[in-house]
């Protein structure tokens, strides 16, 4: 396993519609490698998630979640995302109900903004061994998979914010009044 470069923002990777997961590619030493880096990078990183292009690599590929294996930090109950790997997820149903929220992003390093994204979620794609698979999720889990799908498409976060002059760096975030929500 190894770690790999993230690219920020400004780097053409991150703007490209990402290749399609091939059944040729399910199961290869290559993408199986390519799966393992990612975890380790999202990890080294402290990411809740990675798409393939943030590595250099466009492919419709993405990781989510965090090993919660042997702690108990009790903050993270309310996000807990056991770690997933989907190839090709495409969205077939956003929730018309939205809730605006605050992201971050390893491409965008140091930043945060508030994006409004739907609350539930329906994802279809496949799993590693290349099983098709279905994800409803809600909340913040139904966040962070919007925001890594988005990536896929060449979309980053910043793009999807109703207000800009909530873009913040994060060392400043503890300065801003506790209601930001504006809707
Ligand atoms: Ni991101």
């Amino acid at each position: 396993m190894a770690i790999r470069k993230v690219a920020v923002m400004g780097n053409p990777i991150l703007r490209r519609k990402a290749d399609p997961v091939t059944p040729e590619m399910i199961g290869s030493p290559k993408l199986n490698t390519l799966i393992e880096d990612m975890i380790e990078t999202q990890k080294e990183y402290g990411g809740i998630g990675l798409a393939a292009p943030q590595v250099h690599e466009s492919l419709a590929l993405i990781v989510v979640g965090i090993d919660t294996a042997g702690d108990d930090e009790s903050d993270m109950d309310d996000s807990h995302i056991p770690r997933t790997v989907l190839l090709n997820p495409k969205i077939t149903d956003f929730s018309t109900q939205l809730e605006q929220d605050w992201e971050g992003c390893l491409s965008l390093p140091d930043l945060s903004g508030q994006v409004k994204r739907s609350v539930a979620v329906t994802i279809q794609a496949q799993d590693p061994t290349g099983k098709e698979v279905e994800i409803k999720a809600e909340g913040w889990t139904a966040r962070v998979f919007q925001h890594e799908i988005d990536h896929l498409y060449g979309i980053l976060y910043v793009e999807r914010m109703s207000d800009m002059k909530t873009l913040t760096f994060n060392r400043e975030l503890s300065r801003l009044p506790p209601e930001r929500e504006t809707e």
